[in-house]
């Protein structure tokens, strides 16, 4: 029989000072609270169960697309064995172990609650907890044991006499229940400094009822950060950061600087991937083998095909560079931006929902938007695609070896056909055939002698 999880995440997160639910706060772009859900699948729960009060309908829409996960109300926060009795209504029947996180602890691994789970099916114990040694003990509830080394009871810090706060050992807030659980949570009260119903009192409850406490020592503290301020999430940030920087490291990925990069675990990294201090890579960014991403450029879900570079500087959000090509610094290519193989794209060049062909060039300083520019092209800089009438977008068709000079105006639609060319500073509003030349400015006028005439009238006129 496969095990339940209960995550508590009904509190406030007063500390956090924030209008966002504690819960909700992103932690490398996810959720912190998704964390622990991951970990609860990933354990090989057979049914996740989160207990939300603050901000419930917000976090019930933050997982609204989660297949399988059920949600229950806390509807005033009573403590946490209170949050707890609220999952009787969903688990009632439920026969296997029943494991309990809390919410805003997002390091935990699968391997943990599984270990917790094992621990009670193998001693037969009612309850089983994890326990951990910390140098400093402050703010978390202390494991009194008796002088045979078994748990007796958790004694918040509140509550705690001064030889009890001495202890080192603590209770980090994950359990593992019997089916039990429901009928012995009704034996919990509230009789304690802070006037809450606390769960660890399930301690002394289930050795009350003749049945066995059994605990698991975890060794890796990291595991265990629980984030209740802003600086408690930062720290948390920090240590996923690591874990996946010296993963991707491990696949080959050259970085220089390390601690300077940010990266979200939905990333993908190929072998030879360099990336230079500052970079930041969001979201279902890829990047192929041998890329090279230059300092501060930041990718969010952008695919890059092997050997192509993305130059210092850059933003591309939803953009696709293919093979050997390039764009940077100071690229920036919003979604639908499409670079085909060895294209390249300049400094101060935007290009939204756009294509370029292969080896097409926009070496600077344009906006390329709605357009499609052929194979070898050549946009010049200054060049801008008038893609929006103040009503609708349109569309604007570059030919193949095409060429538009400096500082043109491509009014959409147009069209330009293959090998076509639009002179420096022209205004094209109608398309223009294969291979002619489009000028479409005021043609240059000289007046001879105009210096000479203007200062006589100058000093005439003194
Ligand atoms: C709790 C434990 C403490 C342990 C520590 C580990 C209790 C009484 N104390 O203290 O022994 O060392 O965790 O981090 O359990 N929650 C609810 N509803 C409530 C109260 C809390 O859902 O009415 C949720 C919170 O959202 C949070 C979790 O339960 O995710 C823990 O609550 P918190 O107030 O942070 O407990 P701690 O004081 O940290
Ligand atoms: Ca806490």
């Amino acid at each position: 029989m496969a095990h339940a999880v209960v995550i508590l995440a009904a509190g406030l997160g007063t500390r956090m000072k924030s209008k966002l639910p504690k819960v909700l706060h992103p932690l490398l772009g996810k959720p912190l609270v998704g964390y622990c859900i991951d970990a609860a699948f990933q354990s090989g729960a057979e049914r996740v169960v989160v207990v939300v009060g603050h901000g419930a309908e917000q976090v019930r829409q933050a997982f609204a697309s989660h297949p399988r996960l059920v949600f229950v109300e806390q509807k005033e926060q009573l403590g946490t064995a209170h949050a707890l009795a609220q999952a009787e209504a969903v688990l009632a029947d439920f026969p296997g172990p029943i494991v309990v996180t809390q919410g805003d602890t997002p390091l935990t691994r699968p391997e943990t609650l599984k270990g917790l789970v094992e621990v009670l099916r193998r001693e037969q114990a009612g309850m089983a907890l994890l326990t951990m040694r910390l140098p400093d003990p402050t703010g978390y509830g202390r494991i009194v044991r008796d002088e045979k080394g078994e748990i007796l009871r958790n004694v918040e810090q509140k509550d705690a006499r001064p030889e009890e706060l001495a202890i080192q050992e603590i209770n980090p807030g994950v359990y593992c229940f019997d089916a039990s659980l429901w009928a012995m949570l009704r034996r919990v009260d509230n009789q304690n400094a802070a006037g809450e119903y606390y769960l660890p009192d399930l301690i002394q409850i289930y050795r009350a009822a003749g049945q066995k406490v059994a605990s698991l020592e975890a060794k890796d503290p990291e595991e265990l950060l629980g984030v209740n301020s802003r600086a408690q999430l930062a720290q948390v940030e920090a240590v996923l950061l690591g874990r996946l920087r010296a993963h991707w490291m491990a696949q080959g990925v050259r970085m220089v600087l390390p601690e300077t990069v940010y990266l979200e675990p939905s990333v993908e990294l190929a072998p030879d991937v360099v990336l230079w201090p500052g970079v930041v890579l969001r979201g279902q960014t890829r990047l192929g083998e041998g890329v090279e991403v230059g300092a501060y450029a930041v990718l969010t879900d952008t695919t890059v095909e092997p050997y192509a570079k993305v130059k210092s500087h850059s933003v591309c959000e939803g953009a696709y560079i293919e093979q050997g090509a390039d764009a940077g610094p100071f690229a920036r290519l919003r979604p639908g931006a499409y670079l085909e193989q060895e294209a390249h794209v300049g400094n101060f060049v935007e290009v939204k929902n756009a294509r370029l062909g292969r080896r097409a060039k926009a070496g600077h300083l344009a906006y390329l938007g709605d357009a499609e520019v052929g194979e070898e092209s050549n946009i010049g800089a200054g060049v801008i695609t008038a893609n929006y009438d103040g009503v609708r977008k349109h569309k604007t068709t570059i030919g193949k070896r095409a060429f538009v000079g400096s500082n043109s105006v491509l009014i959409a639609p147009v069209t330009l056909g293959d090998g076509a060319f639009v002179a420096g500073g022209s205004a094209i509003n109608q398309d223009v055939p294969a291979e002619a030349l489009a000028i479409a400015r005021e043609r240059q006028r000289n007046i001879e002698g105009y210096r000479r005439r203007r200062e006589q009238e100058t000093s005439g006129a003194g």
